[in-house]
């Protein structure tokens, strides 16, 4: 509601209305509805935007001076201006609301106007009211290790804060997106949700504050914390971009809403088909070699897959990297290593008809390398204390120029050479410490906000020079992972813990946010009381991949590899870019199911677990969902081990998609670590 001269408020956030019915809106008296509300005249509320004025005033007021609407091409950008009638300083609040898919991307442009700098204390991108109700608030939190853990917190009086401080890797601990469940603890199928998602690589905070009004109150933005920003004359402060969401299908509702936006507009290359690849990091860590990299392309391609990625541990030559505290910063090929360079790897990997790709982890500095001897200001670090090592390394002060262009220039310097690169794992293993750039001086403040900002360019100009080269966002597993960082990501690690057990907690987890296609999960030899089939139908689930010595495995499994393999190529397009239902949480007992099914419901893939069942158990039928009540579906169990047959009573039957989704199939079983895959195909 925009009235010249007024605030801009609220009045109304949920389902689709048609017109007429908008007309009877009318603001909430018994809420604070402004769309974005200033500190300093109804001080007892909560601010989304505080500063200090160059007179030393903190108080800012906003009234509407109009508003305009701009169409592009899949959705409509409406801009509400804002002024404060003392103080020159504009706002814009902006809202991209999507004609395809349910999603609105609210951001606030602040602009000074003022004759000196102004000082910004709190800058969210947006605030939201939430009506009072049994509200409940889904996030994820988690740790190295355990990412993306899901938790659910009914509203209650008073301020439950999610904030980051890490500075470059801001979702190893908590993470940046939440859900609200309007109707009572969040459900994966049912009821009223909405979702929220900040777009931000760097410290985030959101907040809902419920207080004495009818309302909570959901704020989010750029975590403020040791980072006011000073907004020189004439200059625009813009802010990350709070993706919102609404859906009555419950959690996996919003999800859907989530994944298709993502993968449409957001994800790199989110429209193209995605690689399997072997990565050589468990199979051999830095024990780098011409053979083994040979030898494990012969392995990926006798398997199915199409790519092979060299992992850390190939680079550095007056400080060769045997472990992780040396060569970081000296991107050339260890000749001890790989005699015949990278050449010689692209080399074999045409001889063996596979892609190679290559891990880096450009933002990075040992200071036992050249790059640090050569510029120790290039690093994060404070010039007067003892420094504190992560992982024996620092992080490049991206906040300077100069060091953007060297980072840029990893990328670009091993694609000029070796143009046949065809993939990059970008990991980022520290968060920011000793937290002094030598580039900011007296601009201390702003070191968190200029660092991000330097990455984005970086990764800008990368993406401008090398459209169609994927890259995974990796950071020591799940740590970095959001929907603007993943603008030049096509996929991300999802954690550095590939038990095939924990992974089908964090995955579920990352998938309340993130489409499986943006999910990289490799079968490993982590857990090997689970069998390799357990451990594929779990990675099967994502974009699957491979983490191990194959020569692990003995003849059979390497046939139901090939065959898996075999399989996912074929339904990836559903398994990826199909709508994803959660069908049974591993978080509510000792089973879990997800199923995929094709936007024409004509295919469809339900994946179930049994992962430690008690004994004499009973068992629930796993009920469908997302499939059409009027077609009938063939049901096929697949991924099955060589010369043995699926005992799933149903398979290779017919059945209604409205049986399928009222009576549902008994797949689950009492066995451990049991895993099944089912194809169901609209006849
Ligand atoms: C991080 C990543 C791993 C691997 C190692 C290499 O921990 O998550 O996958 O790339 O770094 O040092």
């Amino acid at each position: 509601d925009v009235e010249n001269g007024k605030p801009a408020q609220y009045l109304y956030f949920g389902s689709k209305l048609n017109a007429a019915d908008l007309q009877n809106l009318t603001v909430a008296t018994n809420g604070r509805m402004d769309a974005y509300p200033a500190y300093g005249l109804n001080t007892p509320a909560e601010a989304a935007l505080a500063m200090r004025h160059s007179d030393g005033n903190l108080s800012t007021a906003l009234v509407a001076t109009g508003s305009d609407v701009k169409q592009e091409a899949n959705a409509t950008v409406t801009t509400i201006h804002l002024k404060d009638p003392v103080y020159n300083i504009k706002v814009d609040l902006k809202y991209r609301a999507y004609k395809d898919v349910d999603m609105i991307e609210a951001w606030t442009e602040i602009n000074n106007g003022e004759k000196g700098t102004v000082t910004l204390t709190t800058f969210a991108s947006a605030m939201l009211p939430i009506r009072r109700g049994d509200v409940w608030m889904s996030h994820l939190s988690g740790t190295w290790a355990a990412e993306a853990q899901l938790s659910h917190e009914k509203l209650q009086p008073g301020e439950f804060v999610i904030r980051n401080n890490d500075g470059v890797r801001n979702s190893h601990t908590d993470h940046a997106e939440v859900m609200f469940s309007l109707n009572g603890k969040g459900q994966e199928n049912t009821g009223a949700v909405i979702g929220a998602a900040l777009a931000y690589s760097g410290n985030y905070k959101l907040k809902t504050v419920t207080d004495d009004t009818e309302y909570h109150y959901f704020f989010a933005g750029i975590n403020e914390q040791n980072s006011e920003y000073h907004l020189k004359k004439g200059e625009t402060f813009k802010t990350p971009a709070l993706a919102l969401t609404y859906s009555n299908e419950g959690l996996s509702g919003a999800s859907r809403n989530f994944h298709k936006w993502g993968r449409k507009y957001v994800l790199a290359h989110g429209d193209q088909e995605r690689d399997i690849l072997l990565n050589s990091w468990e199979g051999v860590y830095f024990d780098i070699n011409q053979k083994g990299m040979d030898q494990m392309m012969a392995d990926i391609h006798s398997m199915g897959g199409e790519l092979f990625v060299m992992d850390d541990g190939w680079f550095g030559k007056k400080y060769p990297r045997k472990r992780d505290n040396t060569a970081l910063g000296d991107w050339v090929v260890d000749t001890e290593k790989l005699p015949d360079g990278i050449e010689g790897l692209l080399r074999d990997a045409k001889k063996n008809g596979v892609k190679f790709g290559i891990w880096i982890e450009p933002e990075m500095v040992n200071p036992k390398s050249e790059l640090f001897e050569k510029h120790p200001d290039w690093a994060i670090t404070l010039p007067n204390r003892k420094t504190y090592y992560y992982r024996n390394q620092l992080v490049l002060d991206l906040s300077n120029p100069k060091v953007q262009d060297f980072v840029f220039g990893v990328v670009d310097n091993i694609l000029t050479e070796n143009p046949e690169v065809a993939y990059f794992k970008w990991d980022c293993n520290s968060p920011i410490t000793n937290v002094y750039s030598p580039y900011l001086k007296n601009k201390q403040g702003q070191l968190y906000i200029d660092h991000v900002r330097g990455i984005y360019n970086v990764l800008k100009r990368i993406k401008d020079k090398y459209p169609n080269v994927p890259m995974m966002l990796c950071s020591g597993g799940g740590a970095r992972c959001d929907y603007e960082a993943l603008k030049y990501y096509t996929e991300f690690w999802c954690s550095d813990n590939t038990d095939p057990i924990e992974r089908l907690f964090i995955q579920w987890g990352f998938s309340q946010i993130f489409p499986a296609k943006a999910m990289c999960a490799h079968v490993t030899s982590w857990n090997k009381k689970t069998s390799v089939k357990f451990r594929t139908d779990v990675a099967s689930m994502c974009k699957l991949g491979f983490d191990l010595g194959l020569k692990e495995l003995n003849a059979d499994e390497q046939t139901f590899c090939q065959n898996a393999v075999a399989n996912w190529t074929r339904l990836k397009k559903v398994i990826l870019d199909g709508d994803q239902y959660r069908l049974v949480s591993p978080y509510d007992g000792n089973h879990m199911s997800v199923m995929y099914a094709a936007p024409n419901k004509n295919k469809a893939v339900l994946y179930t677990y049994d992962i430690h069942p008690r004994f004499g158990e009973k068992l629930l039928p796993v009920k469908l969902q997302g499939l059409d009540a009027k077609k009938m579906y063939k049901v096929k169990e697949i991924n099955l081990m060589p010369n043995s047959k699926s005992n799933l009573a149903a398979n290779e039957k017919t059945y209604s998609g409205d049986y399928l989704m009222k009576v549902g199939i008994n797949a689950f079983t009492t066995n451990q670590a049991f895993s099944r895959v089912i194809e169901l195909t609209a006849e």
